[in-house]
Parts: structure tokens; C-alpha cells; sequence
């Protein structure tokens, strides 16, 4: 009677990179673990059953760079409404960025968030810290105890670390801790006033445009800081052909670097701010088709580690001044999947590899003191994303669970969709397609 409650997910496409397994099987989680996988009967339980067929069930996906904004911004999100967007996207762990009013610089603003997440949020939630002092680019925080607070990772992300002096500070320090120092690369002497891709575009547009080398220029210089101190360093929404290459060369050399693409730099380009959308106006900004191939190019072959959806949720109101003066942001969370599936559908990234980039590889990032994130192994957490690849769907903003309701892919049609998440063991989202039943009347309903 007061059986640990158990749940049967059966016969789905289970694909889980960190195990090379993607085969047709049941899985049992119970207690809140992955209990059992394989192929066949499972073990009986008091269970409740999710049919499988049809849908892929994968490891919960992980997102390492995306902003909650609370404390300070919470008109245009919390850690509960972020929480239950990741839930609908099929993220199990979000990593928050700092740049919240006050910034996450002290073990006291990190302390809050994990107080806060731990009551409200749906799945984990690890908080970056800033890595200066209130994000202004001169004092380095005391790492070590954002690190004891529970920061995963360091970030000025919103801004570049200005100068090379600190950032090499940072990367130094990061070494003994353990952690990533995650730079959002732009040198804002280049792309000052800036608001889309600088070319032709922006030249008919009368927009400022933000040059390819304003992103190029800092990530060379993060990544000659890290072979010079031997640091991890973490180069942000990667958005230029000529990035992908230097990182490419850098990991040739043995640097210790990784990197992330968005699924809005991989799926979009520039003209989606022709008609002065600002729900397209993003930073670093969407650029070119020879970009985005570089960047799927990149994906594939490794040169970038993982997606992340650099979720930017704002108000309508912000997002309704003019295009010049409109924030930048675009609220991913709940549109990841399905934009990168259409990849997928069109032949032009293997599903396994898009599970990887978000599942075992973001796990390897942020690393084991959090446990085994990022599989679907017997013993591991119980956190599973189970999506149907073929569900069509029209975005509607208004539906969403973020407060952010800018997307520029308002009405698009998407082709896949994550259908349930499963976090800490507990179903934290659920699609209205998706039925469960009880294993006794699934046992009534084969014996028949
Ligand atoms: O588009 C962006 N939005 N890029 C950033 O760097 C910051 C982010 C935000 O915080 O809104
Ligand atoms: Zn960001």
C-alpha cells in the first residue's frame, strides 16, 4: 500500500548518448532513480505506465546558459515561471546567468537562488556567478566562495570581461576550482551601438550593425588566455563562421576550451529583422546563411560542445519600443526542440548528436558534483525528457509558461514536440496528447 510509487515507460525509442544506446525499450524508474531498462518485461511494480511507442525518450536535457532573472527583473521572469518553461521544453537542469539586480557576485545572492529554486522551482536550477565584482569588468569575485555557495560556473554574460589582465585572473583561479569561466565574447568598441549584423542588410535597414569581428577579436583572445594559463574557458552563444574556425584551430592546439550555439544562431539568419521585428534582435546578433553552416559544421564535428538556448525572456512592453531601443533577447526555452528537430527532419543533423550536444556533453561540462546528469544509466537520477518527433505545432507565445513571450517564431510551424519531463522523479510537465495508465489496467488490457 505504501509502495514507493513507480513509473513504466515502455516501448519508446530510448536514445542515450552517454550509453551509445538508442534502441526500442522499456524503463522503469522508481524511488526517484533510473530502476531498469531493457528490452522485453520489466520487473512488475505498482506502476503507471506512459506508452512509449512512437516517442523518443531521452536523458533530461540541460541547458548551461540561460537567465531567470530573479532577483531584480522578475516582471519578465522568476525561477518558478523559468523553471516551469525548462519543464515544458524538456530541461530537466538550467543554469541561470548573473546578470539579475543584485548581480550574482557574492555567496549571499547565490545562497538566494538556491533557496529560492529548492522551494519553487520544477527541475534543478544551478546559478552562475559574475565573474567582477557587480559585472562592471574590474575586481574579480571571491571564486572560491561563490564555488562553496554552489556556483557551477563564472560569467559577466549580457557583457564581455573587458580586460585580458582579468580574465586572465579568472581563468588562473578557475583552474584548482574546477570550473568554467563562460565569456560572452564582444569587444564593445566595435559594436558599440550596435543592434543586428552589420552588411548590406543593416546598411538598407539604417540600423547599426555589430561586426563578426567584435566576436572573433575576444574569442581569440580567450582562447590564446587559456592555452597561456591552462584554464577552461567556455565561449558563449558562438554566432560567426570565423569563431567556429578559431576555436577549432585552438582545440587542434590542445586549448582547453569549449563551446555553445543557440538554436536561434544554428536556425536563423539575419533577415529575420527585416521587417524591424525586435523579437529578432538578439545579441550576439543573428547573422548569415555561410554562419549558420559553419556553425552546424562546428556542431557536428565537435568543434561546438553543446546547444544551449541563452533563454532572454522581456516584457511585451520592452519589446514594443522601436527596434533601436528594444532590449535583446529571445525567450528559447520552449522552442528548442522543436527548432532544432526541423534540423533533424531535414536531413541535416543526426537526432543522436542533437541529443548529446543537449544531454551527455553540457553534463561533462558542469561535471560530477551534482551526480550523473545527462543518462539514462541504472542508478542515475531519474530525469527524462520524452518527446514526439513528428507532433506538429504552431508557436503560440501566449501559451508559454515564460513570462517572455519574444519569440520570433510566432505562428512557425514546428515539428516536434516534448510531450513529457520527468525531474527528481516527479512528472513536472505533461502534454494533454499524453496518456497514463495504471500497470493493473494495462495488465487487464493484454491478457485480453
Ligand atoms: O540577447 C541577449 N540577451 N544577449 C545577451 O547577451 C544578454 C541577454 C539578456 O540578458 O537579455
Ligand atoms: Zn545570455
Amino acid at each position: 500500500m505504501n509502495e514507493p510509487k513507480s513509473l513504466l515507460i515502455r516501448d519508446g525509442r530510448i536514445i542515450d548518448p552517454a550509453q551509445g544506446l538508442d534502441e526500442t525499450a522499456s524503463l522503469v524508474i522508481t524511488e526517484g532513480k533510473i530502476a531498469w531498462l531493457g528490452r522485453g518485461d520489466p520487473p512488475r511494480t505498482d506502476s503507471e505506465v506512459i506508452d512509449g511507442r512512437g516517442l523518443v525518450v531521452t536523458p533530461g536535457f540541460i541547458d548551461l546558459h540561460c537567465h531567470l532573472r530573479q532577483p531584480g527583473f522578475e516582471e519578465k521572469e522568476t525561477i518558478a515561471s523559468g523553471s516551469r518553461a525548462a519543464a515544458a521544453g524538456g530541461f530537466t537542469t538550467i543554469c541561470g546567468m548573473p546578470n539579475t539586480e543584485p548581480p550574482l557576485d557574492s555567496p549571499e545572492t547565490i545562497s538566494y537562488v538556491k533557496r529560492t529554486a529548492a522551494r519553487e522551482a520544477v527541475v534543478r536550477v544551478l546559478p552562475i556567478g559574475c565573474i567582477s565584482q557587480g559585472r562592471k569588468g574590474e575586481r574579480l569575485v571571491d571564486m572560491k566562495a561563490l564555488v562553496n555557495a554552489g556556483a557551477i560556473a563564472f560569467s559577466d554574460d549580457g557583457s564581455p570581461v573587458p580586460g585580458a589582465d582579468l580574465m586572465l585572473k579568472a581563468l588562473e583561479v578557475s583552474r584548482s576550482l574546477e570550473v568554467p569561466i563562460i565569456d560572452h565574447c564582444e569587444d564593445t568598441s566595435l559594436s558599440e551601438g550596435g543592434v543586428m549584423n552589420e552588411g548590406a542588410l543593416a546598411h538598407r535597414l539604417k540600423l547599426k550593425g555589430i561586426p563578426a569581428a567584435a566576436e572573433e577579436s575576444i574569442i581569440a583572445r580567450d582562447l590564446a588566455l587559456a592555452e597561456e594559463t591552462g584554464g577552461h574557458i567556455h565561449i558563449a552563444h558562438v554566432s560567426t563562421a570565423g569563431g567556429v574556425k578559431l576555436i577549432r584551430r585552438a582545440k587542434e592546439r590542445g586549448v582547453r576550451a569549449t563551446a555553445e550555439v543557440t538554436p536561434h544562431h544554428l536556425t536563423l539568419t539575419e533577415e529575420r529583422v527585416a521587417g524591424y521585428d525586435t523579437s529578432a534582435k538578439v545579441n550576439p546578433p543573428l547573422r548569415t546563411k555561410v554562419d549558420t553552416q559553419a556553425l552546424l559544421e562546428g556542431l557536428k564535428d565537435g568543434t561546438i560542445d553543446i546547444i544551449a538556448t541563452d533563454h532572454a525572456p522581456h516584457t511585451e512592453a520592452e519589446k514594443s519600443r522601436e527596434f533601436a531601443l528594444a532590449p535583446f533577447g529571445i525567450s528559447g526555452l520552449e522552442t528548442a526542440l522543436g527548432s532544432l528537430m526541423g534540423l533533424v527532419h531535414s536531413g541535416n543533423l543526426n537526432l543522436t548528436i542533437l541529443i548529446a550536444k543537449l544531454t551527455t556533453e553540457p553534463a561533462r561540462i558542469i561535471g560530477g558534483r551534482y551526480g550523473e546528469l545527462g543518462t539514462l544509466k541504472i542508478g542515475a537520477p531519474a530525469e527524462i525528457t520524452i518527446f514526439d518527433p513528428d507532433m506538429e505545432r504552431v508557436v503560440d507565445p501566449q501559451a508559454f509558461a515564460s513570462k517572455g513571450k519574444n519569440t520570433p517564431l510566432a505562428g512557425s510551424k514546428l515539428k516536434g514536440k516534448v510531450v513529457a519531463t520527468i525531474a527528481g522523479g516527479r512528472l513536472v510537465y505533461r502534454h494533454s496528447s499524453l496518456k497514463i495508465t495504471k500497470a493493473a489496467a494495462e495488465r487487464t488490457e493484454l491478457t485480453r
